[in-house]
């Protein structure tokens, strides 16, 4: 176990701490996002693909898998919804309190494999958060790549994630369509689900569309671009599958014979289905 200040601790893509080694870094800012779920920022220089993710834990209570929503070599934030033993308790940390953390893990989306390509990236509740990251790198990458859809589900205005973030999007020409299956109350919402906003999305042998959210809308998204004439081949998705040691030792995130903590959880959508 290793405890770690801000300033002397680098996290690398391709040299992780020892497989098992938990670090405890200090939270630098932290913001309520919703009832429910918080953003953690964690000033730590970092090396880490959109879609990967940190085991965090709090000692004596356990840990969760947990995606990395941030897309910067400075830091990396963290957005985690208390819906349980673990992550209420997570969620209930403040700034300068130490967040357990194993990882960066798994397989991200390797956004150098998208340049050139049309982006439809589909988000829905929380699942926007690991979406967020890829968002991110197109924002700042803007000019490699072609048209950006956005098309987000959430409840309602209330359960919205990262609003603050969409003028700065629609300012680089990404275009934002909203559904909200419970109350629209959000300007030019749809009421509905994310498959109500995917009619203007037409196959494009350049595109690339990205999903992720709870795993029946992925599957009723699927369905319906599959249907269109995409491609199994230009869909990806996030599988998050329950994990236990996110090192691929204890099977507990099997599909379809693979791993959803290694050889995923992002997943080209004809790798599994
Ligand atoms: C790769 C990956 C990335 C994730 N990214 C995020 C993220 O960015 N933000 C976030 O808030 N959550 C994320 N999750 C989900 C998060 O790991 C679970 O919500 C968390 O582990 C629940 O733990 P708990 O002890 O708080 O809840 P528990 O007390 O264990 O259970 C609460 C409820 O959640 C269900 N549950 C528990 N663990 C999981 C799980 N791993 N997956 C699905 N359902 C589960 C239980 O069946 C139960 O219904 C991710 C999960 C995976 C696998
Ligand atoms: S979580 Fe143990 S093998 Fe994937």
């Amino acid at each position: 176990m290793t405890t770690s200040s801000q300033t002397d601790f680098t996290f690398h893509k391709d040299h992780l701490m020892a497989e098992d080694e938990i670090v405890f870094l200090p939270i630098d800012a932290v913001t309520k996002q919703t009832d429910d779920e918080y953003l953690f920022r964690f000033d730590v220089k970092a090396k880490y693909d959109p879609g990967q993710f940190f085991q965090c834990s709090l000692l004596g209570i356990g840990e969760s898998a947990i995606s990395i929503c941030s897309d910067s070599e400075e830091y990396f934030e963290l957005s985690i919804r208390s819906v349980g033993n673990v992550t209420s308790k997570l969620c209930v940390l403040k700034k300068g309190d130490h967040m357990g953390l194993r990882g960066p893990y798994g397989h991200g989306y390797e956004m150098d494999t998208f340049k050139g390509k049309n982006m439809i990236v589909i988000g829905g509740g929380s699942g926007v958060a690991p979406v967020r990251g890829v968002i991110q790198n197109i924002y700042k990458n803007r000019g490699h790549f072609g048209s950006v859809d956005l098309l987000f589900g959430f409840r309602q205005k209330s359960f919205m994630l990262f609003e603050e973030n969409f003028s700065d999007w629609q300012s680089e020409d990404m275009t934002i369509r909203i559904a909200m299956n419970e109350k629209a109350d959000y300007p030019n919402a749809t009421k509905g689900f994310v498959t109500d906003i995917l009619d203007h999305i037409l196959p494009n042998k350049n595109t690339a569309i990205i999903i992720c959210g709870p795993p029946i809308m992925i599957t009723f998204v699927a369905k319906v671009l599959l249907k269109k004439g995409f491609q199994k081949e230009d869909i990806f998705i996030s599988e998050e599958r329950h994990m236990k040691c996110a090192v691929g030792r204890c099977g507990h995130c099997m599909i379809h014979g693979k791993y959803s903590c290694t050889d995923g959880p992002v997943f080209r959508y004809d790798e599994i289905y």
